[in-house]
């Protein structure tokens, strides 16, 4: 087991490579994942997020440069199983990830086709319906449960393959807001609770907020990477390539910009207020 779970070096990808001068969804891309960390990736429409997170668990391979995933290349077809079981993915679309009628089948579907035997089955969907809060419908018809609920399903059924890691591409997107905070507290929750390694793609800002570290990609490349305050203070750069930042962040940054002393790092309603407070007290 090595610290860094998820390696991507000079990564290059394009979907075109027969073209004589092909697009390329990444340009050169180098990140590092530590395992137990919660990364969220933001960038705006196309810069490469999904292309970058599919190489994580070997269903696109570099076109130029190298992925390791707990140390393994993704290019090496004998290690392809291995590669899949330590990354697990969680996709946009709840209805598409769902392949039975009944919730406890659907979950167990992954570690059937592990071959895990049936014993050990009936107990990992036992538990990864526990851990997403849905083990009293475990008996359920699938297609009846909210948009939330069959995402925190989706999400069961990849835990019960017991991955190091989870990468979620925009797991959010078609949920409404009941459904988004079920699903980002049981992500939240599995990464400081059980220690799970999260890569989250989002296009909500305050989701972001969550994770110990934002990586920004722009054009397939990466353009910021730091802690949340680190990236949410750079306001006129996430601009540029049309990003928002979390409202409190925007509102110190515009009284900033009219003579208010505030600090540049305020990211949460509670230290906007507290700095607005002590502004007006003082
Ligand atoms: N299957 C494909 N075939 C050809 N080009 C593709 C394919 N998928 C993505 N692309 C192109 O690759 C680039 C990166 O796309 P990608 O889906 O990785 O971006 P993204 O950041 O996930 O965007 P979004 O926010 O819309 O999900 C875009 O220019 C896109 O048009
Ligand atoms: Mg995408």
């Amino acid at each position: 087991m090595s610290e860094e779970i998820l390696r991507a070096e000079q990564v290059t990808y394009t979907y075109d490579p027969d073209e004589t001068e092909p697009l390329f969804a990444l340009t050169g891309v180098d990140l590092r994942v530590e395992r137990g960390s919660f990364t969220a990736i933001l960038g705006h429409n196309g810069c490469g997020k999904s292309t970058l997170a599919k190489h994580f668990n070997a269903i696109l391979l570099p076109t130029g440069g190298t992925v390791l995933v707990d140390g393994i290349d993704t290019t090496d077809e004998e290690q392809r199983l291995q590669v899949r079981r330590t990354v697990g993915m969680v996709l946009q679309n709840p209805d598409n990830q769902l392949v039975s009628t009944i919730v406890e089948e659907d979950v167990a579907f992954g570690p059937e086709n592990l071959g895990i035997p049936p014993k050990e089955i009936r107990a990992r969907v036992d538990e990864a319906l526990k851990t997403v809060g849905m083990y009293d419908y475990r008996e359920h018809a699938a297609h009846k449960l909210s948009g939330g609920q069959k995402q925190r399903v989706a999400i069961a059924g990849i835990l019960a393959m017991r991955p190091d890691c989870l990468v979620l591409d925009e797991p959010t997107a078609m949920l409404d807001p009941q459904g988004r905070r079920e699903v980002m507290e049981t992500i939240r929750r599995l990464n400081r609770e059980n220690g799970m390694t999260v890569v989250l793609i989002t296009q909500y800002m305050e989701e972001a907020v969550d994770a110990d570290r934002i990586v920004v990609m722009e054009g397939g490349r990466i353009l910021l990477d730091g802690t949340p305050r680190e990236v949410f203070s750079q306001v006129p750069r996430l601009r540029e390539v049309a990003l928002d930042v979390p409202q409190p962040t925007e509102l110190c940054f515009l009284l900033r910009q009219n003579g208010w002393p505030l600090r540049q790092d305020i990211l949460t309603e509670e230290e906007c207020v507290d700095a607005l407070a002590a502004l007006l007290e003082g």
